[in-house]
């Protein structure tokens, strides 16, 4: 399997890759990333891409792939709709256009996160745009789209958080993390577990589209 990672720098994607990497059926990890990660394996190879909106100079480099795990994202904290929309939607979308054309035979896997309103009309901002973000990836003729909506994921193996809001919360949390995956198992995962999970759908599809936080670990 080859298959193409965006957000690779983050912490759903630094699991992510780190599960491929370790995975024998994956046979070559291409990562998009806007600054180079620093990271080398003689399966991953990087390409450094300016314009998240506009995949058009890098379409060469994109053919020949068997799944897409997007973990591009960012907290709505102190954003308006509109810019948090250009980085959801908006970077989702140009990337899943791109690669459909180029990969019809392709799996998408999408992290939008516990919560995401698929009806589009809730009061809560970010998860309108996620649940508009999800109903569109849907919509794309894929082989098959799978929308995974974790909630709390607890870092392992030296992953960090981009945002500083979430590092902030899972240093805090960290030392409790047992405690709370006895009271609330269905809402606790770890960057293993969820990059297990989302290369284990890849692999050998899921019954359901929409992969919700109590899944991930039974996955
Ligand atoms: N962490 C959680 O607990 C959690 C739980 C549920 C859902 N989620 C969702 O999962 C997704 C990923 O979360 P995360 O915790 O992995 O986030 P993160 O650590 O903040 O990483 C964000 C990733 O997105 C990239 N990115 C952000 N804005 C970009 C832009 N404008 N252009 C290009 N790349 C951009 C970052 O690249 P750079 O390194 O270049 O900045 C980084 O690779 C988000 O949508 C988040 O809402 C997270």
């Amino acid at each position: 399997m080859r298959v193409v990672l965006v957000g690779a720098t983050g912490m759903i994607g630094q699991g992510v890759l780190r599960e491929c990497l370790l995975d024998p059926e994956v046979h070559g990890v291409l990562s998009i990333v806007r600054s180079p990660s620093g990271q080398q394996h003689e399966k991953l190879r990087e390409i450094v891409h300016g314009d998240f909106l506009d995949f058009s100079a890098i379409e060469p480099e994109l053919t020949g792939l068997d799944a897409c795990f997007f973990c591009l994202g960012v907290s709505s904290a102190g954003m308006s709709e509109e810019r948090y929309r250009r980085v959801t939607y908006d970077i989702t979308l140009a990337a899943a256009g791109t690669l459909v054309r180029l990969n019809p035979g392709m799996t998408f896997i999408y992290v939008s996160g516990a919560g995401t309103d698929s009806t589009e009309r809730g009061r809560s901002m970010w998860a309108r745009v996620k649940g508009e973000t999800e109903n569109a990836l849907l919509r794309l003729p894929f082989k098959a789209a799978y929308m995974f909506r974790p909630a709390g994921i607890q870092p392992l193996h030296g992953i960090t958080s981009r945002t500083r809001l979430y590092r902030v919360v899972y240093a805090l949390t960290g030392p409790l993390f047992p405690l709370l995956k006895a009271v609330i198992p269905n809402h606790l995962t770890t960057t293993e577990r969820l990059g297990r999970a989302m290369v284990e759908v890849a692999k050998h599809g899921a019954k359901k589209r929409v992969i919700e936080s109590r899944d991930i670990d039974s996955i």
